[in-house]
C-alpha cells in the first residue's frame, strides 16, 4: 500500500512562538489511527526547532520550503540540501508554483535541485500543476507531462521511489477554489499512468501523489476518498492546529 501523508506548508508565516505553539498542538494530539504519516512545512529559520521536536516522533517529520541547486559557496541567503540534511531534514518540497512564478524557477534548476536533495539522502516532494489559461486552453495534462519530465524524469528508477508528487493545479492555491474530487482524480491518474510509462507500473503504483490548493477540513474527506489522492499538500489551512488535524483525520482507510 501507497504512504499517505498530509502535508503542512506553513509558505512565509508565523512567528517562532507561533511556529512552537502550532508544532506543539499538533505533536500533542496527532492520532495515527488511519495510517496517514504527518510533514510540516516551516520555514526554513524554524526547521532545526522543528526537526528537533518530531526527532521522537514516529509518524511526524520536517520538511523544507525549497533548497539551492547548489552545492555550496558564494550564494547568498540560499539553504543548500546538506545543510537541510545535516540538522534532520527527510523532505524538501520543490516546484511549489510560487517558486516557478515569483521566483521564476525553472524546470532545469527543479532537476538540479532534485539531484541536490538525493545526493543527501532528504526526498523531494515535487510539485507540478497548471494555470487557469492552461486548463482552459485544454493543456492541463501536456503542461503537468513536461513538468514531470523537464524536472524529474532524469532520475533513475531507484532515486524516483524516493520522491512525493504533489499535484497542485494553480489555479485552485490559496483562492478557495478546489479542484472538484473528478479533476484531482483525473490529474492523479494521468500523473501515475504517466510514471509508469516512463518507469514501471509498479513503481509508479507506490509513489504517493498528493492533492494541493485550497484543502480544508470541510473538503478534504471527498479528494482524499479519491482512488489516486494519496494525501494532501495543504497552506492555509495547515496554520490552524484543529484545522489541520480535522484534515489529518479526513484521511480514511481505503476498503
Ligand atoms: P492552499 O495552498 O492550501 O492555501 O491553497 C496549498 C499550497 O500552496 O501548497
Amino acid at each position: 500500500m501507497r504512504r499517505k501523508i498530509i502535508a503542512g506548508n506553513w509558505k512565509m508565516n508565523l512567528t517562532l512562538p507561533e511556529a512552537e505553539k502550532l508544532a506543539d498542538a499538533l505533536l500533542n494530539n496527532f492520532t495515527q489511527a488511519n495510517g496517514a504519516g504527518m510533514i510540516l512545512a516551516p520555514p526554513a529559520v524554524y526547521l532545526q526547532r522543528l526537526a528537533e521536536k518530531t526527532r521522537q516522533h514516529p509518524y511526524i517529520q520536517v520538511s523544507g520550503q525549497n533548497c539551492s541547486e547548489h552545492v555550496a559557496g558564494a550564494y547568498t541567503g540560499e539553504v543548500s540540501a546538506s545543510m537541510l540534511a545535516s540538522i534532520g531534514v527527510k523532505y524538501c518540497i520543490i516546484g511549489h508554483s510560487e517558486r516557478r512564478a515569483i521566483f521564476h524557477e525553472s524546470d532545469s534548476q527543479l532537476a538540479a535541485k532534485a539531484n541536490r536533495l538525493l545526493e543527501n539522502n532528504v526526498s523531494p516532494i515535487f510539485c507540478c500543476g497548471e494555470t487557469l489559461p492552461q486548463r482552459e486552453a485544454q493543456a492541463h495534462t501536456t503542461t503537468v507531462k513536461n513538468q514531470l519530465v523537464n524536472g524529474l524524469f532524469h532520475l533513475d528508477a531507484r532515486a524516483i521511489q524516493r520522491c512525493v508528487l504533489a499535484y497542485e493545479p494553480v489555479w485552485a492555491i490559496g483562492t478557495g477554489v478546489t479542484a472538484s474530487p473528478q479533476q484531482a482524480q483525473e490529474m492523479h491518474l494521468f500523473i501515475r499512468r504517466t510514471l509508469a510509462e516512463k518507469y514501471s507500473k509498479e513503481i509508479a503504483d507506490r509513489l504517493p501523489i498528493l492533492y494541493g490548493g485550497s484543502v480544508t477540513a470541510s473538503n478534504a474527506a471527498e479528494l482524499f476518498s479519491c482512488p489516486d489522492v494519496d494525501g494532501g499538500l495543504v497552506g492555509g489551512a495547515s496554520l490552524k492546529a484543529d484545522d489541520f488535524l480535522k484534515i489529518l483525520q479526513a484521511y480514511k482507510i481505503p476498503g
